[in-house]
């Protein structure tokens, strides 16, 4: 039976920079899946809005595990679940899956910025869209998808500033068994515009610009997404 769609997360590490020269401090540490109580400090369970959000899958509890140091989110397969809402659509409810969020919020402030850090072995299956993302508490955008994987074998890199004006790069994602590191640098620009360096394994990919994402405070999400933009149907339990 092979593995059933999961998105491993490690080494989250976030760090704030206050300004250049100027010293950084960790706002989330390497350890904070390494237990549960680790885990409660920095993290809650779901989307900070509830279980459900664009795609197939409603969030659950019962689908996110800590063992050594990892976070594992994994989908499976329901029936009988009520659709969910979203943009006004209705979206049936195929899987449960996991997503977790940062506790705290983080709002680049003028000269500052923060670098997020963590290393990710994630699904590239049709049908299974895990994600490392950014998106607004007070409205969207803003929205920086640090990296997201859409079912094609590529990474994608995206930042909106409408949902017509967004930059969207994709790269092919290299061996999928193993863990790969993302690193993005989140800056103040010109006191109201943010600059975002996208690195995959240390390599610069992309630079791309957030309007008016100065002062805008931002969620910070993990979640095993299914459907929805990586395509349908989505894999059977044990079939991919
Ligand atoms: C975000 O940071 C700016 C300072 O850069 C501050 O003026 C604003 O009140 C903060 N917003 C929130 C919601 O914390
Ligand atoms: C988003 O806005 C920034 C700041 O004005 C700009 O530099 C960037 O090119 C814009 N992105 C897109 C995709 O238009």
């Amino acid at each position: 039976m092979k593995p059933l769609p999961s998105c491993l997360a490690a080494l989250v590490i976030l760090l704030s920079a206050l300004g250049a020269g100027a010293a950084k401090h960790v706002v989330i540490p390497a350890t904070s899946f390494d237990s549960q109580a680790d885990f409660d400090t920095d993290w809650a369970y779901n989307y900070p809005w509830g279980t459900d959000h664009n795609g197939a899958a409603r969030m659950a509890k019962s689908q996110v595990a800590l063992a050594g140091g990892t976070l594992t989110l994994t989908a499976k397969k329901v029936s009988g679940e009520k659709a969910a809402s979203h943009g006004g659509k209705q979206i049936p409810i195929k899987y449960l899956s996991g997503a977790v969020a940062a506790k705290e919020h983080f709002n680049v402030s003028r000269g500052g910025g923060y670098d997020f850090l963590g290393e990710f072995r994630a699904t590239t299956a049709r049908g299974t869209w895990p994600a490392f993302w950014l998106t607004g508490v007070k409205g969207w955008p803003p929205e920086v998808d640090m990296a997201e994987w859409k079912g094609s074998g590529k990474i994608s890199f995206n930042t909106f500033n409408t949902s017509s004006q967004v930059r969207a790069r994709d790269v092919t994602y290299p061996s999928p068994a193993d863990f790969h590191k993302i690193r993005c640098e989140v800056r103040d620009q010109n006191g109201k515009d943010v600059a975002v360096k996208f690195f995959m394994d240390d390599k610069l990919v992309e630079t791309q610009y957030g309007k008016g994402f100065v002062g805008q405070p931002m969620y910070l999400i993990i979640n095993l997404q299914m459907e929805g933009s990586s395509g349908s149907p989505g894999p059977n339990e044990g079939m991919f």
